[in-house]
């Protein structure tokens, strides 16, 4: 069955403007984050949006690829200007998740869980994925420019997706079991990350306790891979800049990067397997 194509005007309607100079639809692009990070250097303002129908090379964290079949999902890329030092910004990514989980709890009536940091779960399979990247002003440390990138599975069957991906990745339409508008949830989308940038430090602080609620990660055993090495702990909490708090075997430590698996998530069922 052919796919719909992305309507600009229809997004830019349910937001109450018109598409003219911030929103990009484009047929296909290597990525998204790409293409606004050249808008960026063109001077874009912020709430830049590109939205693409498909991605040949969407890039996900830790050099992971993100598959983004033509017209299947939502791959979208936003641009904030935020004039504030990177160290700032540290709950970027989780600010955003939880912007998307409201998006889709306010259009879809279907709110997903949050896998740290970046990942969007349903039923121990991946939903969504977001890439957050940021360019500095060299000497000041200033942030210069700011992307968010969002992808979304929204309507592959389980065959759609490659071997590999079968049994960790799941989309909405899979999901809710009926087809999914996909202008409205970009619209929802777009206006949930417009409002992170005024918030106050309380709504701030909020959405970071709305994070630890949907978080999938806190409580459970988590296999944390940094630098080729590979520890087994317990996700004990997430503080508010966003670090997981693990106790490995009473050994408590701040998680900042690398991978963490969840048991029971993405493969990762005992010891022996990777998440
Ligand atoms: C992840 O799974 O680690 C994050 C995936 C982020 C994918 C989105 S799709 C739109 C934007 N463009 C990209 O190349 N990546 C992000």
């Amino acid at each position: 069955m052919a796919e719909a194509i992305l309507d600009a005007n229809a997004i830019a309607q349910w937001i109450g403007r018109t598409p003219e100079g911030w929103l990009h639809v484009l047929p296909t692009v290597d990525s998204t984050n790409d293409y606004a990070k050249m808008l960026a250097l063109q001077n874009a303002p912020k709430g830049t949006a590109v939205l693409a129908e498909q991605q040949t090379n969407g890039r996900g964290r830790m050099g992971r690829s993100f598959q983004s079949p033509m017209g299947q999902g939502i791959y979208l890329s936003y641009l904030l200007r935020p004039r504030c030092q990177a160290e700032e910004l540290m709950d970027l990514t989780c600010l955003v998740a939880v912007a998307v989980c409201q998006a889709m709890e306010e259009t879809l009536d279907f709110r997903p869980g949050i896998k740290w940091i970046n990942d969007l779960v349903w039923g121990g399979r991946k939903l969504a994925g977001i890439l957050t990247e940021m360019s500095l002003e060299p000497g000041s440390g200033l942030v210069r420019y700011c992307i968010v990138g969002i992808g979304i599975n929204c309507s592959q069957s389980r065959q759609d997706f490659p071997p590999e991906l079968q049994d960790i990745a799941v989309s909405l339409q899979t999901i809710l079991d009926r087809p999914i508008h996909r202008e409205r949830l970009v619209a929802a989308v777009l206006l949930a990350l417009e409002k992170l940038d005024n918030l106050t430090p309380e709504e701030r602080r909020a959405m970071m306790r709305r994070y630890r609620r949907d978080c999938v990660t806190i409580g459970k055993a988590v296999r944390v891979i940094r630098a080729g090495e590979s520890r087994d702990g317990v996700a004990l909490d997430m503080a508010d800049d966003g670090a997981l708090v693990v106790d490995f075997e009473g050994t408590v430590e701040r998680v900042q990067s690398g991978e963490v698996s969840v048991r029971g998530f993405f493969g990762y069922t005992d010891c022996g397997e990777n998440g």
